[in-house]
Order: C-alpha cells, then structure tokens, then sequence
C-alpha cells in the first residue's frame, strides 16, 4: 500500500462503524428500482466493499452463485466473514487494491462499486478493471461522486481547507464526543480528511465508459438523496451521487 492508500483504509475505520446498513441497502434497491432476487444466481464482486461490506450483506442475502469482495483495508474480511457466518452465500473476501484486481478477465455477471473509485488514485483504471472482469453481457453498476452546484462547492471547498488546518484527532474527538455529522450521509471526517476526493461530471463519465465500448449507460438519481430537497437543490449539491449502471457488450 502507498501512504494515500494507507490513509484511505484508516479514515474508513473510523467512519464505517455509523453507516446504518439497511437503510443503505433500501436506498440501493429503491434507487435502481430492484428486488433482492435480482441477484440470484449470478457471480458478483464488490470492488472497496468497506467496513460495513453492506452490499456484500445484500449479496448474500440472495441466492447468488458466488459472492466475492475485495479491499484495502485487511481487518474487514475477518470481522465482515464473521458478521455474515450465518448467511445463506458464504462471501469470498482479499485484501488487496482495486486498480489492479486478481481476478480472471471475464468472470463476473456483476460488478459493483459504492463510493471508492473517487478516492483512487486512478479511476479510470479502476473502472477499465472492473470491465475487465465482468463477462460479456454482465452488468456493472458505480457510485461516483458528481460535481457539485455552487453552494454545495464552496462548502466543499471550505471543508477540504479546514481539514488541512485542524488535526484529525481534534475533529475525531469532536463527532465522537457529539455524534453531529458522525454518520454515513453527513461524515465530517470524510469531508475533511478523505486523501483523495474526484467529483466528475456525467459527461467525463459517459466518455470514458463509451471509449471502453460500454453499452446502456444509465444514471440514477439516488432515491435518498431526491427526499432532501434542499441537499438536492440546483444551489446545494445538484447532482452530487451519480449512480451509474452499465452493460459490458456481447452476451451472457
Ligand atoms: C467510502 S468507502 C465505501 C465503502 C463501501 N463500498 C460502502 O459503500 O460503504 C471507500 C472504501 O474503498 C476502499 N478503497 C479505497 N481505495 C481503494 C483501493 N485502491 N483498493 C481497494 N479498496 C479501496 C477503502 O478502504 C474504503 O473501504
């Protein structure tokens, strides 16, 4: 791991243990319009699967044929393997980095990733791996982070400032000791700290999915996010989540 990577997999330590997982796992099946069962039978991969490893909860929750998981940080594959002992698919979970993932080309029906290719520091490779792996006619779905509306910038921007200012530990101490901003929709520290935070248009995704001969390009506005009308606003942060599902050519 280099040291932006290091860094990546400690802030998610902190922040995870306070995403609330089924309302994550609601708002995914709402967003994208599906049942649970969509998932039977298919092999599927979750590419930064994190400390909560909700998807991979939502996975094995299914009758799916494999379900696999792959992430920086090496303590979640034992805690996530331990939470889910009882479930009805067992999950196969590494250690490892997203940029270069230790899969077979063409094995996946469906590949996944939530909120992890904006803090690589390569995401257009990280997205040319994920089709990598997918099969022909398979499915990939991304959460990315989209470009702010102006408010929504410069509280970012105030954000990012503040967290080269003041030390982590002081923040840290400040949303334990009060749990405001502490959680997944709203986290300080994630605010402040993440090492690297990409916000991309739905244009420069579009043209790197269609120069990697992508078909079917759909964005979702998250189901969430379309509640909070003033999070949403054109003033605050727009278009902020970009959820982005897509077909690999070719068939299954
Ligand atoms: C914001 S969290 C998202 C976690 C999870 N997908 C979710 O939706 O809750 C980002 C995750 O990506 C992982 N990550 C970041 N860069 C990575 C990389 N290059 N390879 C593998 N995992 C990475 C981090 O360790 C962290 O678990």
């Amino acid at each position: 791991m280099n040291s932006i990577e290091t860094k990546t997999a400690k802030l998610y330590e902190d922040i995870h243990p306070h995403i609330e997982i089924d309302k994550t796992i609601n708002d995914y099946l709402t967003t994208l319009g599906i049942k649970k069962d969509y998932f039977d039978c298919k092999k599927i991969l979750d590419c930064g699967f994190g400390g909560t490893a909700w998807a991979v909860e939502l996975f094995c929750q299914s009758n799916a044929a494999e379900v696999h998981g792959i992430d920086l940080n090496p303590n979640w594959k034992i805690s996530v393997a331990e939470r889910l002992k009882n479930h009805p698919v067992q999950p196969k979970l590494i250690t490892g980095n997203v940029l270069e993932l230790p899969y077979q080309n063409n094995y996946f029906d469906y590949v996944h990733s939530h909120g992890v290719m904006h803090h690589t520091t390569d995401w257009k490779k990280g997205i040319e791996e994920m089709v990598r792996v997918c099969k022909p006619g398979g499915t990939i779905y991304l959460m990315l982070y989209g470009k702010f509306a102006p408010v929504g910038k410069f509280i970012h921007f105030s954000y990012r400032n503040l967290g080269k200012i003041i030390p982590y530990s002081w923040s840290k101490a400040f949303v334990t000791a009060t749990g405001i901003f502490q959680n997944h929709e709203v986290s300080l520290l994630d605010a402040m700290y993440a090492p690297i935070e990409v916000h991309l248009s739905q244009k420069e995704i579009t043209e790197h999915l269609q120069a990697l001969s992508m078909e079917d390009i759909l964005f979702f506005e998250s189901a969430k996010w379309k509640q909070k009308k003033f999070f949403s606003s054109d003033l605050m942060f727009g278009s902020n989540i970009q959820n982005v599902v897509l077909a690999k050519k070719g068939n299954n």
